[in-house]
């Protein structure tokens, strides 16, 4: 009796410590960097043309320094940006402070992703639909900040974005009417 207890208990504490561990192993993965409250945008400021999200007044926003961890197969959220003068993307992009014709394949990647700058102008592989293009890294999507002239008032980047030009979209083929918050993977091209 008492040693199936003791048997019993130790058993219980193993179990115990393993779920802290898996839980710490989670948590080191990618935690919010913090909070934003949002302000309404001035008049005129946030370009709704695309889908663009405009920040709500008073709301709250995630931000984050980090991204998930990339693999052969990173699981992200594809969306659209037009990376052109006067386009939803605000000023030129940041790996070459350039603009990019939405004719040519480029995208913008979170914060954590972007790896200061360190992916800027490699290639990417996106793949989605049953088809694969390659896209040039030219731009950040601001995961750490947003709500301000600076970002069109839009809010910060979740961390899992590949922010895309129309011609990614075409090349996966995806219908118009279905362009923004398509479920992609990607990998180093
Ligand atoms: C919306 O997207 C289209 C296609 O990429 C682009 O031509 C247009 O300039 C974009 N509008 C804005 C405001 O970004
Ligand atoms: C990425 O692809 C473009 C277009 O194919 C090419 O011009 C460029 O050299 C490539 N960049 C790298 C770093 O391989």
């Amino acid at each position: 009796m008492a040693k199936s207890f003791f048997l019993a208990t130790t058993l219980l504490f193993i179990v115990l410590l393993l779920v802290e561990d898996s839980l710490k192993i989670q948590a080191q993965t990618c935690n919010p960097s913090g909070k934003i409250k949002g302000t309404k945008p001035p008049p005129g400021q946030c370009n709704t043309e695309n889908d663009s999200d405009c920040c709500v007044s008073g709301k709250l926003y995630t931000t984050y320094k980090c991204s998930p961890p990339v693999s052969q197969r990173t699981k992200a959220v594809l969306t659209i940006n037009s990376f052109e003068k006067g386009g939803d993307g605000g000023g030129p992009s940041e790996c070459d402070n350039q603009y990019h014709s939405d004719d040519t394949p480029v995208v913008a990647l979170s914060t954590g992703w972007f790896n200061n700058q360190r992916r800027c102008l490699n290639n990417i592989t996106i793949s989605a639909n049953g088809r694969s293009v390659v896209a040039m890294v030219v731009d950040e999507c601001d995961s750490t900040m947003g709500c301000d002239s600076v970002h069109d008032y839009q809010p910060p980047c979740p961390n899992d974005i590949v922010d895309a030009s129309r011609a990614v979209w075409e090349a996966l083929g995806v219908p118009k009417s279905d362009w923004g918050g398509l479920d992609i993977v990607w990998s180093d091209a």
